[in-house]
């Protein structure tokens, strides 16, 4: 008899994960880069000078650099957050992460309990909302304009729990392209946000995540630059500036906050060769590659955008991205999202259905948000079109051979 691990098993655990079987071609999900931007060589020589240099320091724990991560990477990250952000802060208030995935990990660990309340954005990353499930939270979505997370419906939302006694732990917000809707919030709204956390006295954990990726560079400060409170944890990450698999995000926060976050990052340091590899390369390259790859991006959401506008006319409602890798689509009320994206799985297309995406699933169930950061722009013309064929047979929307153009 095989060996049975099922009753060995914790009782809470997700269901099995599927064998890998490879992404098929039409692939509109996650927050892939664009294979043709990675710097090869780039990073192959750095990583040879690097290694010729400091080899002999991976014989120890986080290369006795402390578990903060490597320091030429912190430096690198603390004069980068200035330029770029307007985030005053030294290597001593940075931790590199394994990917930004874990410092929402770290962040809740140290802030979340059973029990616990949370605000996040109405539409939001899906990967939050897993995490503060499993971590036995709920939470309550706020809406989002052109301007970011609105402030007012939030102040509403902060004086009801207060007068039900809850005090949520924090408030998660993605402001620079936020993830799914796109939208870069105000310096006022960033500003009102920092007071109304301050009156209510709770935490902002600031992913920020796309931040770099605006079509022209150009943004606001990040919320940490704006507060003078320390109560703001900003996360950030080089998977959509450089490479996913790298696996390198980060922190800022006040010490008093890392230094709990140290006590609950078990896993013996983050991938030295990765942080190595990425100051070596970064610090000389990084602004050439970051505007080279927002053309890049530039040129593929032109192409989702025109062929949205091409294949769904006005069935597809959107706010074109002023940067990053994804686009949220309101499709009409009669399509189902989350089986339009099983009957385009079925034919190798992926794309994430709305309800995932949305702090209340039922909100999402006619949206989808496609990815356009690893498909080329011919791949996702086609993509598009196999889509709407998808849509149109499944819930005879969009309407064939009237492609009227949106206003
Ligand atoms: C808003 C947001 N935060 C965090 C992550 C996690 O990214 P990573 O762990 O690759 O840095 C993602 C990935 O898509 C994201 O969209």
């Amino acid at each position: 008899m095989p060996f049975d691990v099922t009753p060995h098993l914790r009782k809470d655990l997700p269901p099995p994960a599927a064998a890998w079987g490879g992404y098929p071609e039409l692939n509109f999900v996650g927050g892939h880069n664009n294979p043709g931007s990675i710097p090869s060589d780039a990073l192959a020589e750095a990583a040879k000078r690097v290694i010729a240099r400091e080899g002999a320091s991976l014989a120890t724990y986080n290369m006795d650099n402390g578990p903060q991560g490597y320091l030429p990477l912190r430096r690198f990250l603390a004069d980068k957050l200035k330029r770029y952000a307007e985030i005053a802060c030294t290597p001593e208030q940075l931790l590199i992460t394994s990917g930004s995935l874990q410092a929402l990990d770290l962040v809740n660990d140290v802030l979340v309990e059973p029990g616990d309340s949370v605000i996040t954005e109405a539409q939001s990353y899906g990967g939050i909302f897993g995490r503060l499930r499993r971590a036995g939270a709920t939470w309550t979505g706020i809406n989002v304009d052109d301007d970011g997370l609105k402030t007012d419906q939030l102040e509403n939302v902060l004086a009801d729990m207060k007068a039900r006694g809850t005090r949520p732990k924090y408030i998660y917000t993605i402001p620079t392209l936020q993830n799914p809707t796109g939208t870069v919030m105000s310096r006022d709204r960033r500003l009102a946000l920092l007071r109304i956390a301050e009156a209510y006295d709770t935490m902002i954990f600031e992913d920020d995540c796309y931040a770099d990726l605006t079509w022209d560079g150009s943004r606001p400060p990040a919320i940490r630059a704006l507060d003078q409170s320390g109560r703001v944890i900003h996360c950030g990450s080089f998977s959509k500036s450089l490479a996913p698999a790298l696996r390198i995000g980060f922190i800022v926060a006040d010490w008093d906050i890392l230094s709990r976050m140290l006590t609950v990052k078990f896993d013996g340091g983050t991938g030295a060769l990765e942080q190595m590899v990425l100051a070596e390369y970064a610090s000389e390259q990084f602004d050439d590659h970051i505007s080279r790859l927002r053309g890049t991006f530039k040129e593929n959401c032109d192409a989702v955008v025109s062929a949205l506008e091409e294949q769904f006319g006005v069935a597809a409602e959107f706010r074109v991205p002023k940067g990053g890798i994804f686009i949220w689509v309101k499709l009409p009320d009669t399509v189902d999202t989350t089986r339009l994206a099983q009957a385009a799985a079925a034919e190798k297309i992926l794309i994430n259905p709305g309800a995932d995406w949305v702090a209340e699933p039922e909100t999402g169930r006619h949206s989808i948000r496609l990815c356009f950061g690893l498909p080329s722009p011919e791949t996702i013309r086609e993509g598009v079109a196999r889509l709407a064929d998808i849509c149109h047979r499944e819930f005879g929307l969009p309407e064939r051979g009237a492609n009227v153009a949106r206003g």
